[in-house]
């Protein structure tokens, strides 16, 4: 009993401690992204201000204007005074509303500054972050960041937050005039504070569970719906739709019920408010009553009095309204500064090598590498490749072919050793140069919104039309792309501009030609061609590779055939390593991949 006592308190320690971490993270966020206008949220604090200012004082205004002006005009027939007031009022109710306006429109100035701001911070964090965080992190919960999280926030900065900061105003301003006017009417005021006080904690407290609950939910639903639509041809060819419907509809049920108990949840605190308020109000009102009758009190001071309690609550029940989108957005945001905080683990140091002419000899010296912890995937790799060589790579499926491509590429850093490119760490080299040095193209070749033309461009910025046309030649793209509807200017995302996974394959070759880049790696890159179009693809591959490094990942062993060299890979390490001659001549694994693969064919 006590072990687990204490565990549950050291718990509970480390999880304020963490809450406040979160809080100091979100509000450190929040003062950046106000900073760039924090000359405008001053003036638009001062202007809310004025204008409850001026507001408050109506009340104390009516109160004048009834016990001295009203007894004037009585007793002396003088109409100044009622008058003078009565401007007074006026005015100070045209002041209100016309600062009012600037507020609001000021304020959502700020609003939308911060958001955008914020978007364009969350784009180009998320983009810039290392292939670690994104093989990591669902596409779901990156779009939720981008899409539910801001719109969240958006809601809270376009009326929630003005609407809060000027409820509180609000409120101190009309209690600080009410014990200026008359502090004997300000007890029941400040009595009624009490409940008010434990009512709403016990709703913050219950509300925050259940908001949080909400969210979960909601969140759940979007990751499921991201991950059925980006799966969709898996979910078709496993006819997963029943199931998939079933469990979205679990899915669906829980969020239901998760709003249910909010909304009963303000079912109790909002009328819960009203019943303190209006015992408040009767209060005030039956005191009140008994000084005005001694004669201890003016019957305009009363009314004032009246006014003030009654609208002292009035925020009240707004802010219970506000303190929902306040609590999703505060969640909101420490979710957007928590990937925010996220650093790319693979950096360009402070000052890197630069390498203008890279020759393209690669090295591994005592790579050791693990995506994370638990499982070392590459041991103790040791592999020297001459410049212009042309490696083939093959194993077993899990060997960790695609695990060496990613680190010639830098997506990742080996945990200790040094991948090195002309004898430069890559760790030391710059980006710009490191990317313009290697490119790795993939079984997922991508395509993005635009024309053939433009898609293939995309490895060199300002490709000509004739370069990109020389390209497609070179790869063998150019006869299919001539059949497409408008050819080069075909948008690959239209109808009829569709292309097959063999056709997509091809245009990413012509990217990496156009790229020109001094290392290739292909890896699994020609699984997707039939047979002519990969022979087509060798050709254009051997004048593509004759004058740089190449790293060739295939399955297929009629690829191995134009390397030069062969390596065969299992667990993480390399087995055999020879011209494919020799291990075709050897006894070893290929040798026997080699025979099995050639007695297929016939
Ligand atoms: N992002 C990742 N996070 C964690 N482990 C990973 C990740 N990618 C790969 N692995 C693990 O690393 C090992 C090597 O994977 P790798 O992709 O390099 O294999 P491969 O040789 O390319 O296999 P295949 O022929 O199937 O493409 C596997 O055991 C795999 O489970
Ligand atoms: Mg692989």
């Amino acid at each position: 009993m006590t072990i687990t006592g204490v565990r549950g308190e050291e718990r509970s320690d480390f999880t304020k401690q963490e809450g406040k971490r979160l809080r100091q993270r979100s509000l450190a966020l929040l003062g950046s992204l106000l900073h760039p206008v924090r000359v405008r949220v001053y003036w638009t604090l001062v202007i809310v201000v004025i204008s409850t200012a001026a507001q408050v004082a109506g009340p104390t205004l009516l109160a004048l204007g009834i016990d001295q002006g009203l007894t004037q005009v009585v007793t002396n027939h003088n109409w100044l005074p009622a008058q003078l007031i009565v401007a007074a009022y006026v005015l100070t109710a045209i002041t209100s509303a016309s600062m009012m306006a600037i507020y609001m429109r000021s304020s959502a100035v700020i609003s939308q500054s911060v958001l955008l701001d914020l978007r364009e911070r969350v784009f180009a964090h998320t983009q810039n972050l290392s292939m670690s965080f994104h093989e990591n992190y669902t596409s779901g919960r990156v779009i939720a960041r981008q899409t539910s999280d801001i719109e969240t926030l958006r809601e809270l900065l376009d009326g929630g937050i003005s609407n809060l900061f000027r409820g509180i105003l609000l409120m101190t301003f009309t209690a600080a005039a009410l014990i200026a006017l008359d502090p004997s009417s300000a007890i029941p005021l400040l009595v009624a504070l009490i409940p008010c006080y434990f009512l709403t904690r016990w709703f913050s407290d219950t509300s925050k569970k259940q908001f949080r609950e909400a969210r979960t939910f909601s969140a759940r639903l979007i990751v499921q719906f991201v991950e059925t639509m980006t799966g969709i041809r898996a979910v078709k060819a496993f006819r997963r739709e029943e199931r998939n419907e079933k469990s979205y509809a679990l899915a669906v049920d829980d969020y239901r019920e998760a709003n249910r108990k909010v909304i009963r949840l303000f079912g109790t605190y909002d009328p819960g408010l009203k019943v303190i308020g209006v015992f408040t109000l009767a209060a005030v009102l039956i005191l009140g009553s008994f000084r005005v009758a001694n004669g201890a009190m003016d019957v305009g001071v009363l009314l004032a009095a009246v006014l003030y309690t009654r609208r002292f609550f009035e925020p009240m029940e707004e802010l219970a309204m506000f303190y929902n989108s306040f609590q999703n957005a505060s969640s909101a945001l420490e979710k957007v500064s928590g990937m925010l905080e996220e650093q790319p683990s693979v950096t360009e140091p402070a000052n890197p090598v630069h390498l203008a002419h890279p020759q393209g000899k690669l090295d591994f010296s005592h790579v050791r590498f693990g995506y994370n912890d638990s499982a070392v995937v590459l041991p103790d790799l040791d592999l020297h490749i001459l410049a212009g060589q042309t490696i083939a790579v093959v194993g077993t499926t899990g060997a960790g072919k695609s695990t060496l491509a990613k680190l010639v590429a830098r997506f990742y850093d080996p945990t200790s050793g040094t991948v090195s490119l002309d004898g430069i760490d890559l760790r030391e080299l710059a980006n710009a140069d490191l990317r313009r040095a290697i490119v790795m193209v993939t079984q997922e070749s991508y395509l993005f919104s635009g024309s053939v033309a433009d898609n293939i461009g995309l490895g060199k910025p300002n490709a000509t039309f004739d370069e990109v046309k020389q390209a497609a030649i070179a790869v063998g793209a150019h006869d299919f792309i001539m059949r497409l509807p408008e050819g080069y200017d075909t948008d690959v995302n239209k109808r009829g501009g569709r292309l097959s996974a063999g056709q997509r394959q091809l245009l990413s070759f012509a990217r990496a030609f156009i790229a020109d880049p001094t290392v290739l790696i292909l890896d699994e890159a020609t699984a997707s061609l039939d047979i002519p179009s990969e022979r087509l693809v060798q050709q254009g591959l051997q004048t593509l590779l004759a004058d740089r490094t190449a790293i060739i990942i295939a399955h297929r062993l009629s690829t191995v055939s134009i390397a030069d060299r062969v390596l065969v890979m299992e667990h993480g390490e390399i087995i055999e390593d020879g011209t494919p001659e020799e291990l075709i001549e050897g006894t070893g694994k290929f040798a026997s991949l080699h025979t099995a693969w050639r007695d297929s064919l016939a």
